[in-house]
């Protein structure tokens, strides 16, 4: 479905970062290295790599990761991708200073399974930075998320609270936003935003 969706020239949610990464994304030490999940065709990695980090950004989608080193190659920064998927990606120990989710949304089981080895996964200080629609998208008019049908995909700040328990919570918010990411992203959403720091 994502190969599909991602398979003509366009960059279905634009070429600018996400708009709470721009604002977070100085949690994460400078310079380090940084993780993006779920990262489709780059843009949020590519805005990383300006910024002087050093960015693996990992995908279902070989489609995408090859529209990211595209992206970057056009900003003039480098970036690694890899083709993998969350439900049985291992994460490591200490090796990121930043793990970066945006609209992450998979099966509750494979968001847990990625939640609780984000801790062990960060080096001391790093920084874990995450903005995803909640249940209540559903019931907006604007476009973006998981349809009703995959509920199940969607989540909110109490249940990151609890899978993210080992960070310590520096942002921890559920609010309705305007979002305008190309043609995938538009609208007043219904979103959850969080940033946590490894103790
Ligand atoms: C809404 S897009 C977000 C892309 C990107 N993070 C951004 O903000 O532009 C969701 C992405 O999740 C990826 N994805 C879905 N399930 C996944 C899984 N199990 N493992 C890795 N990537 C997955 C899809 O391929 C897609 O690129």
């Amino acid at each position: 479905m994502w190969n599909e969706r991602y398979s003509n020239s366009e960059f279905v949610y634009g070429t600018e970062a996400n708009e709470f990464l721009k604002e977070q994304f100085r949690q994460i030490p400078a310079g380090g290295r940084v993780l993006c999940l779920a990262e489709g065709e780059g843009r949020n990695a590519v805005f990383l790599a300006e910024q002087g980090y050093q960015v693996t950004a990992i995908d279902l989608s070989d489609i995408g990761l090859n529209k990211a080193l595209k992206l970057a190659a056009e900003k003039g920064v480098d970036i690694q991708t890899q083709v993998a998927d969350l439900a049985d990606y291992e994460f490591g120990n200490e090796q990121w200073d930043g793990i970066v989710s945006i609209w992450a949304h998979t099966p509750e089981a494979t968001r847990q399974r990625v939640h609780t080895q984000v801790a062990s996964a960060l080096k001391p200080n790093g920084a874990f930075i995450l903005e995803a629609y909640t249940y209540e998208q559903t019931t907006m008019d604007s476009v973006g998320g998981p349809p009703a049908s995959q509920q199940q995909m969607l989540m909110s700040l109490s249940q990151l609270r609890t899978e993210l328990v080992a960070l310590t919570e520096t942002v921890g918010v559920e609010q309705h936003r305007m979002i305008s990411e190309g043609t995938g992203h538009h609208g007043l959403s219904a979103v959850v935003q969080f940033v946590g720091k490894k103790k």
